[in-house]
C-alpha cells in the first residue's frame, strides 16, 4: 500500500485501485481547520470514497464535519431521524429503545432496501452529494458495504452504447422504493415521510467538481426511461446496472468499529450485503450532504 502526506498531517492510502481511500491523521472529534478541509475535499474528489478509521465521535461531532462540506439533508423518512439529532439517519435493526426491530416491521423493510445498488437521495430534484457513515456496532459476518465508480463504469461502456444513452432521462421516484418490498407493497401502512414527487435525471451526468461523465444509476428509486416503451427501458437500465456492479469497479468495504466513510453519491452508488438481521446487530449512523445543484446532463 502506498502512502503519501497531502497536508500537514494526512496520510492517504489507496484501498482499491478505482476507488476507496483510508485517511489517517486527522481527529473528527475536534474542530479541523479550513486546510484540512479543502485537503480531505481534494482526496474525496480524487478517490470517491474515503475511509477514517478509529473515530469514536459523538453523533453532535459527526454533524459538525458534515457542515464543514455544505448544507445537510433531513431525510424524508420521519422513523429514522434521530430523535435527539434530526440530522442524523439512524440506520440500524435496533430501535431507540435498544429493541431489535422485527423483520417484518415497516421501519426494518424501508431500510432493508439499501440492500439494493442505490444512490442515496436520487428521489430528490436536487440529489445529495454525499454521505458520511458512522459505523457504531459493526457486524463481522455480512454487512459490507459494497461501492462502485460510476466514472469508470461509464468509461469502459462501448461507443455504440455511450451514444445510445447520452441524451436519456430517468424517472426516479421515492415510492418505487416502496413497491420494491413486498412487505411493504401489501401494508396500508407504508411508514411516513415526507411528500416527494417523481423526479427526471439524465442517465449520463456531469460531475460539477470534476467535471467527468458518470452513469447516474440508483436501481431502487428508478421507474424507467423517459420516451421509452417500458419493456425496453428496463432492459438498458438492467444491462448498465448489471455492468455497473462488475467486480472491477467495485470496492467493499469490511466495517470496523468507529470506522467513517465518507463517499460521493454523484459519481458511486452501493449496497449492503444482507446480514442476519434478526440475531446481528447492526448500527450506524448518517448524516447527509445536500446536493448543490440538478444533476448535469452529459448531453447539451
Ligand atoms: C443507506 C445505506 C449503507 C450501510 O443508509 O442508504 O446505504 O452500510 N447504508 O448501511
Ligand atoms: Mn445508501
Amino acid at each position: 500500500m502506498t502512502s503519501q502526506p497531502i497536508s500537514q498531517d494526512l496520510i492517504v492510502s489507496k484501498r482499491h485501485p478505482l476507488i476507496g481511500a483510508e485517511i489517517r491523521g486527522v481527529d473528527l472529534s475536534s474542530l479541523i481547520s479550513d486546510e484540512m478541509v479543502d485537503a480531505i475535499h481534494d482526496a474525496w474528489m480524487e478517490h470517491l470514497l474515503l475511509i477514517f478509521p478509529g473515530q469514536d465521535i459523538s453523533d453532535e461531532a459527526h454533524i459538525g464535519f458534515g457542515r464543514r462540506f455544505g448544507d445537510l439533508e433531513i431525510h424524508p423518512s420521519l422513523a429514522h431521524r434521530s430523535s435527539s439529532n434530526k440530522e442524523i439517519y439512524r440506520v440500524s435493526n435496533v430501535d431507540e429503545n435498544d429493541q431489535l426491530i422485527p423483520p417484518k416491521e415497516t421501519s426494518w423493510q424501508y431500510l432493508s432496501q439499501s440492500w439494493r445498488w442505490h444512490t442515496d437521495s436520487s428521489f430528490r430534484e436536487v440529489p445529495s452529494k454525499g454521505s458520511i457513515f458512522h459505523g457504531i456496532e459493526t457486524t463481522n459476518s455480512g454487512g459490507d458495504t459494497l461501492f462502485a465508480n460510476m466514472y469508470a463504469a461509464y468509461d469502459a461502456l462501448d461507443d455504440s452504447i455511450k451514444e445510445q444513452i447520452e441524451h436519456l432521462k430517468v424517472i426516479h421516484d421515492h415510492d418505487y422504493t416502496l413497491s420494491l418490498s413486498p412487505e411493504l407493497a401489501k401494508k396500508q401502512d407504508k411508514g411516513s415521510y415526507d411528500v416527494l414527487p417523481p423526479v427526471e435525471h439524465p442517465l449520463v451526468q456531469i460531475h460539477p467538481v470534476t467535471k467527468r461523465r458518470c452513469l447516474l444509476l440508483s436501481p431502487h428509486t428508478m421507474v424507467n426511461i423517459v420516451g421509452m416503451d417500458k419493456a425496453a427501458g428496463r432492459a438498458l437500465l438492467d444491462t448498465l446496472i448489471a455492468h455497473a456492479c462488475n467486480e472491477r469497479f467495485v470496492y467493499r468495504h469490511v466495517w470496523a468499529q468507529h470506522d467513517i466513510i465518507m463517499w460521493d453519491n454523484r459519481c458511486t452508488m452501493h449496497s449492503v450485503e444482507p446480514f442476519d438481521n434478526v440475531n446481528i446487530r447492526r448500527v450506524m449512523h448518517r448524516v447527509t450532504l445536500a446536493g448543490e445543484n440538478k444533476p448535469i446532463a452529459a448531453a447539451a
